[in-house]
This record gives structure tokens, sequence and C-alpha cells, in this order.
């Protein structure tokens, strides 16, 4: 299949000024005020290229919350529940637009290739509704969003360039909301599943959790990032990447999945080639 091209759009007139009103604070950043004279080409290449698969991250998680949220409603699962995962989907289109927008600083001359077909994953698919959204929320929420927090919250942290720490500041102030959400929804749903369904669980979480260690391997391969040019271009260095990711994974998601009866058997050294790819973005420079 021909990729399509990946860009935003907007209507305009007053779908937007409704849309803009959703989050009146994102028109407010100061926009238009990064120095690119500061930057070697490479770097502000590298900077186009991470922000804008950054954006088509942010909008594949929107998919990936849409989808979740149809089985959720199938489910019956709790109103609310269904009612704050509604709302991230608004988040995650708004973080694709601060994302892209944050590419554009350095030039709008990139084209991202993307599969339609493809933007989000076939998961737990034929199994009852509740089962179903478990597996959805366990990639998404229990996985990517939960490894995401920590990695997004060092980058706004660690962030030199005042617009950049802006948007990430803003993307983690939503983030808590999308982390919490998976253990949540695990919570009640789980006294409706079976020890075959938690079984179940544990190997979508594996191939998840494979799909990490990957990212990581991949990772490790890149060299030559200064952490001062990383923290200028809104990105982790990569030793400080992999620190944070290890830990995150050991407390945040595996200990929580095991304490829920999701027994998962992945391991850093035996994680195999091929897996599912990480559903969270990395947040350090590309090569
Ligand atoms: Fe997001
Ligand atoms: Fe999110």
């Amino acid at each position: 299949m021909t990729l399509e091209c990946f860009d935003l759009e907007l209507l305009g007139g007053k779908t937007e000024q409704r849309y803009r009103a959703m989050r009146p604070d994102v028109e407010a950043f100061n926009w238009g005020s990064i120095d690119t004279s500061k930057f070697s080409p490479t770097l502000i290449n590298a900077a186009k290229q991470a922000w804008s698969r950054a954006a088509l991250q942010e909008y594949r998680t929107g998919a990936a919350c849409c989808k979740t949220l149809q089985v959720l409603i199938q489910a019956r699962a709790p109103i609310d529940l269904i009612a704050l995962l509604s709302r991230f989907i608004t988040d995650e289109i708004v973080h694709s637009e601060l994302c892209a927008r944050l590419a554009n600083e350095f030039g709008s001359d990139i084209e991202i290739g993307y599969n339609p077909d493809e933007l989000t994953d076939n998961i737990g698919e034929g199994c009852p509704p509740i089962l179903h959204a478990a597996h959805l929320v366990v990639a998404t929420f229990c996985i990517g969003e939960a490894m995401s927090i920590p990695l997004l919250h060092n980058t706004s942290k660690m962030s030199t360039q005042p617009l950049i720490k802006q948007v990430l500041r803003r993307i983690v102030e939503d983030e808590a909301d999308h982390g919490a959400f998976g253990w949540a929804y695990l919570d009640w749903a789980n006294h409706h599943l079976s020890d075959t369904d938690r079984a179940e669980l544990a190997i979508t979480a594996d191939r998840y959790i494979n799909g990490v260690y990957q990212t990581w391997k991949n990772i490790e391969k890149q060299k030559g990032t200064t952490a001062e040019q990383a923290h200028a271009l809104g990105w982790l260095e990569v030793s400080e990447y992999l620190s944070i990711a290890r830990r995150t994974l050991k407390k945040q998601v595996i200990a929580p999945l095991i304490l829920r009866g999701v027994f998962v058997k992945a391991t850093e050294q035996n994680s195999t080639k091929g897996e599912q790819t990480s559903p969270n973005s990395p947040r350090v420079m590309p090569e």
C-alpha cells in the first residue's frame, strides 16, 4: 500500500474557535520564538524529523483511545471511566498539534508517510467486550502511557528551550490522567475476568514489553548525542533515557501488572526481534 502524507488541517472559523476554547492556553504559547540559527543543519533536520514523528505518534494514540472508547461502551464500563477516556481523544489531538507546530518552528519542508490502515493495532479481537477492552487498555495505557509519563516529565524538566519546555509541560499535565486510567479500568474489569483471561492479557503485555526492549536496543545504538544538544531540542540523552525507562518499566508497569494477576514473563535478556513495536514515542535524539 502507498503511504499517505501525514499532515494536520484546521477547518477554521467557528469550528476552530470552539476547539481553541477547549484548550485556551495553547494559542498563548510563545510560538515563533525558537532561534534556529543556534543549531547546525543536521540538528535542525533531526528536530523536524523527531517532532513530526512525535506528532504522528500522538495522533496514533488518539486513534487507540477512540478504539478503546468504543469497546468500553460495548462493555458497559462505568460511565465516569468512559467520559474520562472520551476527553483523552481531544488531549491527544491537541498534543499532535503541539508537536506538529514545534516541527514547523524548525521548517515545514518535511514529509512523514503513514499507513491509515495501520494507525491502531488489532488486539483482543473476538474476545468479549470487557476482555477485549482490557487487552487494548494494557497495551495503550498500562504500558504505552505509563512508560511515556516519567520520560516526558524528565524531558520537560531537562529541556532548556522555553517554548519546547512549555509544550512538554502541557503534554505532561494531561498524561497523568491517561496513566491512572489504565489501572482504574483494570481494577474494575478484574472482577469479571478469569485466570485464563489474565494469562491472555499477560501474552499481550509480553508482546508490548518486548516492543519496549526493541526500542531500547535501537536507542542504545545511537551515539554522539551530547546532553546539551538533546536538552536544547526537547529530548533526553541516551543514557538518561534508558535509566529512566528501565526504572519505569520495572516499577510503574511490570509490578502493577503482576499485582493485578497479569504475570508478564518478558525480560530484556530474552527479548526477541520482530515483536510489537513500542506504542510510546522515544524521547531521544534520532540518528
Ligand atoms: Fe499524548
Ligand atoms: Fe496520552
